[in-house]
């Protein structure tokens, strides 16, 4: 059997070289980073950009820096459209994505006898927000149940719509292990209804292809610092133009809207409408060059590097005495779940940490209803990107043994 030119550059762009990969992150030259779903290690162009503006800040001052940094400053908004397969003015730009998602979230309008239906899986300060809108609007909220894999169960879903059912929020990756949430199959069902449809990409993007219009979602929120390698303080907001348009941000500011008269504004159009007019300059444009970053990398070679890597950490963590993996999924992500047999999760970080090693404790309350039905208070989570090698893999390997065995001689 021979391979067509087509098969054989389909392989080549599936494939990472993670030399280059580590040598273009200075982070990776000492410590083994399991922690990119908490927030990844930046890239070198990231740290570049956001070091060279924050340097013409000093020089010329905050808005003179800004006048001279617009062609960059708009590209962010074009490097994230792009990344996600919608328009530039359809982003918003803004702090983190707890706040994107709020943003889109408060937006839409609920009323008394409104349903807004979630997942047992959704991140925690969702849950929270959902509770206090619902509460405030006299919307109910109800949880779809979940199908044998901890994902949501999209025939029940179905099952569950009726004209009261205004919105549908989902996480796609939820924070706490490796599970994978059906984020299109959703889409698909909900394209054909009015339900506004909230997807929380925060572990996903950066970490595998996402594009909206296959998402079928109306609203989908994203930090800058998790797998897209981005800097902290930065999350984005996608919202469809038309719905953007229709509909009323909880906050305004001069930036977001225009003051018309005495006593009149409006809303600008799109994302904007749902941004502050102050902001870090610097972190948008770093988050523009880490979304152009993924994109020339391929999320398709990302996302199967990942897979990867992470089925190695999987057979190498299971195969240690006392070790439980925590991930429920068809096709599990690059997070990591586990606890371990007679130690503590805060314990147990601070002896890898000791050892070069970053892994991260999630607690319950991230992931209150899933971790509580699932009889966990917190979990150990160690996630995968693609500048980590297998060596690195083998490492924590060695040390979470060297740590069980010690427990148990103790
Ligand atoms: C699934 C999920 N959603 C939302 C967030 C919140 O992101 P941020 O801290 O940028 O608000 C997280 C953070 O861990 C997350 O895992």
């Amino acid at each position: 059997m021979t391979l067509s030119d087509d098969q054989m550059l389909a392989d080549v762009d599936r494939t990472i070289d993670v030399a280059r990969a580590r040598a273009e992150t200075p982070g990776c030259q000492h410590r083994a980073h399991f922690n990119s779903c908490g927030a990844a290690l930046m890239p070198t162009v990231v740290l570049d950009a956001l070091r060279e503006y924050l340097a013409l800040e000093a020089e010329f001052g905050g808005y003179e820096a800004e006048d001279r940094r617009q062609l960059e400053l708009s590209d962010a908004y074009a490097a994230l459209a792009d990344l996600i397969n919608c328009a530039p003015e359809e982003i918003a730009i803004v702090d983190s994505a707890t706040r994107a998602w709020d943003m889109g979230f408060y937006s839409l309008p609920l009323g008394p006898g409104d349903r807004v239906l979630t997942a047992s899986s959704e991140y925690g300060s969702n849950f929270l927000g959902m509770l206090q809108r619902t509460a405030s609007t006299g919307a109910s909220l109800e949880l779809v149940p979940n199908a044998d894999d901890g994902s949501i169960d999209v025939h029940a879903l179905g099952g569950m719509l009726d004209e009261r059912v205004k919105v549908v929020c989902l996480t796609h990756v939820p924070t706490d292990g490796g599970l994978v949430n059906p984020a299109a199959e959703v889409g698909r069902l909900l394209q054909a209804t009015d339900v506004t449809y909230v997807l929380d990409a925060s572990q996903s993007v950066g970490q595998m292809p996402i594009d909206v219009v296959e998402l079928g979602c109306d609203v989908l929120a994203g930090p800058g610092r998790k797998f897209l390698r981005g800097p902290r303080g930065t999350g984005f907001l996608y919202m469809r133009r038309s719905l953007a348009d229709a509909v009323e941000p909880p906050f305004v500011d001069v930036h977001a809207a225009e003051w018309t008269a005495d006593r009149a504004f409006t809303f600008h159009s799109g994302g904007q409408r749902f941004e502050t007019w102050e902001s870090s300059c610097g972190a948008k444009i770093a988050l523009g060059v880490a979304a152009r970053y993924a994109v020339d990398w391929g999320l398709d070679a990302i996302w199967a590097q990942i897979r990867q890597a992470s089925a190695t950490l999987r057979a190498e963590l299971e195969s240690i005495p006392g070790v439980i993996l925590r991930d429920r999924g068809v096709e599990p992500s690059g997070i990591v779940g586990f606890t371990l047999d007679g130690i503590d999760n805060a314990t147990a970080r601070a002896y890898l940490d000791r050892r070069g090693i970053s892994v991260m404790t999630v607690a319950s309350s991230y992931a209150r209803i899933d971790m509580e039905r699932r009889g966990l208070s917190g979990i150990l989570r160690a996630s995968v990107h693609y500048y980590n090698t297998d060596a690195e893999i083998e490492r924590l390997g060695v040390a979470v043994r060297s740590l069980m065995s010690k427990s148990r001689s103790h």
